[in-house]
């Protein structure tokens, strides 16, 4: 594998700049606060290549769909997360030549990703001219105390001459989307002004009339004493700059100080952007690099505090898991509900910025156990208010009665993608929204939940299934028919087990909800029934005769649920058996191909074994992970922590701690060739999962913290924090004990290993490893 970036338990390393790893370094680099979000370009011009990537959450454009043949039903437009004005941009040229990492002689290069601290560093040394070396640190953060702040730091010295250094700082608006269907650019200048020693630019997005206002000042120092700049002023269309000489004597350090701010109209009035920019600017000049930056790294203090996870033994997982957390919390802080969690976060333009089902298979999970429980609960309340959407969505696909389909991607409610059999057949996204309630409160305890909004949703979703089912006269039993399950190298299939798995569990759910609350609360419950015009028991008759004669396709000899009808029809051949210069076989083989072999994208069966394992014994799991893992391909990054914490619930170490690497360093290590894309975000929610569901056996059980932890033979310890209920606390496996720290005040009911342990608050429970 390739192991392009040195280990350590803190930072990401890149040392010696190779420019084909450019895009890669970009993504893996990125740095974000969950309200923007920034890939590691350069701050000073570089004419080699690149993915230009800023990102303000939230804002996106609605590109019109480009297909064939156009069907009744695609969605109109494939939304697009927006390439923002380039905030970063500070150009320098020295006596006159431009410092270009692509033409530049360069001696020594590194990048650096402090996880721990949250921000990015970058140092070089390189000659410009003949004989005359300049060396440049650049560090630069997103804060995490302060949003709308971007800070670079941007110190230059020259080493072995004298000369004139050129700055211009600038702001760029004049920015496009590589991805973009038409070749269009998407903003448009609204105003612009710029001052001796500042700036604001505002522009809006095109067709979404989002308005973001990105304002700049800065300072410069020389030996750090602040010197003073008298700047020429660059003012033209979408482009605002300062720019100024200075002469530099060999061996000085000048630094630049550039302060930025973004705001955008989802937060603050569009009439006002400029001057509330303006307002900020002068607050955080005050404020002053140092502070700003002690603030920030508080915060990520405060975040690694309820969500490290310690590994002993194993620099390489080590380093993978803080990636993988880092990332995670920079993409998503839960702070404002109309967010969400992209599959590539804010690294890249793939996936558009836009919610999956990700969010709650993978994401929500993460997030309810590290986080305080309203981030979970934004979570869901995104899923509530696009309620209305998803029934309009399902009427468009010709169901009725208040049947709701989400989205399968979206960033207001709407489908936004258009790849037919791929996406939108992936109608098992509905059970994974329905199961997020159920998590949800089994995390929280947040009964109201369901009364309140949860119940509206299930409801909806139901209606779904019940009107998508229908009835097989051959079977004599309810079939759901073409369908893509989780594994999209199969489309349009009949039967889909993970699918129907999800449809029954959904209805039953949502039928036991209702029988409870007609117990405990039924003026709730009738305001439900009132609110979404349901008709009880008349609608749900038709319900329990799914529940009861749904048809699953198993295969009766070899005893394991089939992904789907005629599965075993196809030639079944091991996915070890493809040579490595074919993989990812999504890159080498046609599509055609992909459908007809047997091999599995990602987690499917085995993702309803997961989701639903306490209706499975141990045996019928095991047998149907020794039919799949063999079978599956992992070309979905989602794929690989699922089959970790498969096998070790079933025991197998060995196969958990190889599927866990595989999860933990797919970017690191780019196992599936495409990280210049940008990041697998969700996904790393999974590795956290594989954690501490996986090796710690981590589950709810009738309302208590159930866990059966294994070790990786090559670990001496590991440990993280979760928290259930307003329970914080902390979980240390060792070869020998499993050691549980209750960090709050309220008592921790637990079963380790089978038998039950009351912890009170602030107690630490130490009891042997059971090895099997
Ligand atoms: C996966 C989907 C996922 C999407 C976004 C695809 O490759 O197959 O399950 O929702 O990526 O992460």
């Amino acid at each position: 594998m390739n192991s392009y970036y040195k280990k350590d338990e803190w930072l990401i390393i890149e040392e010696g700049f190779h420019p084909e790893m450019n895009r890669e370094s970009e993504s893996i680099f990125s740095i974000g606060n969950g309200y923007m979000g920034q890939r590691a370009n350069f701050e000073e011009q570089y004419s080699g290549d690149s993915l230009q990537g800023s990102y303000v959450a939230g804002v996106y454009y609605p590109d019109k769909t480009r297909v064939g043949w156009w069907k009744n039903g695609y969605p109109e437009y494939f939304t697009k997360v927006l390439n923002a004005p380039n905030w970063i941009g500070i150009d320098i040229s020295v006596n006159g030549k431009a410092v270009d990492l692509a033409t530049a002689r360069i001696i020594s290069f590194s990048r650096i990703l402090n996880m721990k601290e949250g921000y990015l560093e970058r140092s070089f040394k390189v000659t410009v001219l003949r004989n005359k070396t300049i060396e440049i640190n650049t560090r630069r953060f997103l804060s995490m105390a302060e949003p709308d702040l971007g800070i670079i730091r941007y110190s230059v010295k020259f080493v072995d001459f004298a000369g004139m250094l050129d700055f211009t700082v600038y702001i760029d608006a004049d920015v496009r989307n590589e991805d973009t269907n038409y070749g269009k650019k998407f903003w448009k200048e609204v105003s612009r002004e710029v001052t001796a020693g500042s700036g604001v630019l505002t522009t809006r997005t095109m067709k979404t009339d989002f308005h973001v206002a990105t304002g700049m000042c800065f300072e410069l120092q020389r030996n750090k004493k602040t010197v003073p700049v008298n700047p020429d002023i660059i003012n033209r269309e979408k482009y605002i700059a300062n720019t100024f000489i200075v002469s530099v004597k060999t061996g000085e350090e000048w630094v630049l100080y550039k302060y930025v701010s973004v705001l955008s109209s989802l937060n603050n009035p569009k009439g006002r952007l400029a001057d509330d920019i303006k307002l900020r600017l002068k607050e955080v000049k005050a404020k002053g690099y140092n502070k700003l930056f002690l603030d920030h790294v508080k915060e990520w203090g405060k975040i690694w505090a309820t969500s490290d996870v310690v590994i002993e033994g194993d620099l390489s997982a080590q380093q993978a898991i803080r990636f993988n957390i880092f990332h995670l919390n920079q993409t998503y802080t839960g702070k404002d509900e109309r967010l969400n969690i992209g599959p590539k976060g804010f690294t890249g333009e793939k996936y558009g910025g836009s919610t999956y089902w990700d969010t709650e298979a993978f994401g929500l999970p993460f997030f309810l156990k590290t986080a305080d429980q309203k981030v979970g609960r934004n979570l869901l309340l995104y899923r509530y208010k696009h309620l209305e959407k998803s029934i309009v969505n399902a009427e468009k696909l010709g169901f009725k009665n208040g049947a709701a389909l989400y989205p399968m991607v979206t960033m207001n409610g709407e489908e936004c993608h258009n790849e037919w059999e791929i996406t939108f057949e992936e109608i098992h996204r509905n059970g994974a929204i329905a199961y997020a309630v159920y998590n949800y409160i089994r995390h929280t305890g947040d009964e109201d939940y369901m009364a309140d909004y949860g119940l509206e949703v299930l409801i909806g979703i139901s209606r779904f299934w019940s009107q998508r089912a229908t009835f097989s006269e051959n079977l004599k039993k309810h079939v759901i028919l073409g369908v893509t399950g989780p594994n999209e190298y199969e489309n349009n299939v009949n039967n889909n087990w993970y699918t129907n798995l999800l449809a029954v569990w959904t209805l039953s759910y949502t039928l036991k909800n209702i029988e409870i609350l007609e117990k405990e609360n039924p003026e709730k419950l009738n305001a439900v029934f009132r609110k979404t015009n349901f008709s009880y028991p008349g609608e749900t008759a038709r319900w329990s005769d799914l529940i009861n004669n749904m048809h699953f396709p198993v295969d009766k000899k070899r005893k394991v649920f089939l992904q789907q009808d005629g599965f075993l029809d196809k030639e079944l051949i091991q996915a070890s058996t493809i040579p490595s210069v074919e993989r990812p076989i999504n890159q080498h083989w046609s599509w055609d191909r992909i459908l007809r072999s047997c091999f599995i994208k990602q987690a499917d069966v085995l993702h309803g074994l997961y989701f639903f394992e306490n209706q499975f014994d141990t045996e019928t799991i095991k047998r149907n992970f020794d039919f799949y893992e063999p079978l599956t391909v992992h070309e979905s990054s989602l794929s690989a922590c699922i089959h970790s914490i498969v096998a070790s619930r079933i025991g197998n170490i060995e196969k958990a701690y190889e599927l866990y690497l595989r999860t933990a360093r797919l970017d690191l290590d780019d196992y599936n060739k495409e990280v210049s894309d940008g990041l697998h975000i969700t996904s790393m929610a999974g590795t956290w999962l594989a954690i501490v569901e996986g090796f710690g056996g981590m589950r709810i059980l009738d309302g208590k913290i159930q866990l059966n932890p294994l070790i990786p033979v090559n670990w001496q310890s590991y440990s993280f924090h979760a928290r259930f209920r307003g329970v914080l606390f902390e979980v240390k496996v060792t070869k020998d004990n499993v050691i549980v720290i209750n960090l709050s005040e309220k008592p921790l009911q637990l079963i380790i290993s089978g038998r039950d342990h009351q912890l009170k608050g602030s107690k630490k429970l130490v009891l042997k490893l059971k090895v099997d």
